[in-house]
């Protein structure tokens, strides 16, 4: 797919199934990530990549997560509803913003580079027809979730990108006045 195509065109797929990418697809979408525009090349991210039964786990870490956070605890029905979260696509690939000290490079600028590395991964998922959605919700800033996935101090988890293939294909994108979000200044 032409990369102009894949940049004005790209949707976020919420319904994924297996295969996951692999082999050169996948290699595809990692490389686009170290594209990402990045203040000194810092590489100030680091990624992991969660499939089959890691997928398990990681539906009990955001239950445990539920179980500290609660002063009730979740009913059984709520319990699997939560550890099913991460088998809605058979690849999960968690962005992980790791800014490391450097005088002219603001943490904040290395959360960005991190950000757009997962831009880069869902786009390029999208130019090779696997389909991709960035997700965070709570637990994504829950201190036993990014514990439990060896987070240190400094980290954050920038995303969940959830990748599979494509089941019902989603609608186009939407048209949006642009011009409107573009100013001419002064
Ligand atoms: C940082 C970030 C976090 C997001 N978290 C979620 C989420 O938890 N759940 C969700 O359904 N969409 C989430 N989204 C939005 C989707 O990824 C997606 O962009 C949105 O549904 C619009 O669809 P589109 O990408 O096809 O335009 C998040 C997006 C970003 C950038």
């Amino acid at each position: 797919m032409d990369a102009l195509q894949a940049l004005q065109q790209r949707v976020s797929v919420p319904r994924l199934s297996e295969p996951a990418p692999k082999g050169d697809i996948l290699a595809n979408i990692q490389r686009a990530a170290f594209r990402a525009a990045d203040h000194a090349r810092m590489r100030p991210w680091r990624f992991l990549v969660i499939e089959g039964e890691g997928r398990q786990a990681l539906g009990e870490l955001f239950v445990r997560a539920e179980e500290q956070r609660q002063d009730n605890l979740p009913t059984d029905k709520m319990r699997q509803r939560i550890a099913e979260r991460p088998l809605r696509a058979p690849m999960i690939m968690v962005v992980i913003a790791s800014p490391k000290e450097k005088p002219k490079v603001p943490e904040i600028e290395q959360w960005l580079s991190a950000g757009a590395a997962a831009q880069n991964m869902i786009t390029a998922a999208y130019a090779q027809g696997v389909g991709a959605i960035w997700r965070t919700g709570d637990y994504a800033y829950d201190p036993l979730v990014m514990a439990g996935l060896g987070l240190n101090d400094a980290e954050r988890i920038i995303g969940f990108l959830y990748l599979g293939t494509v089941q019902i294909s989603p609608p186009e994108a939407p048209e949006t006045a642009i011009d409107d979000y573009f100013q001419p200044w002064p």
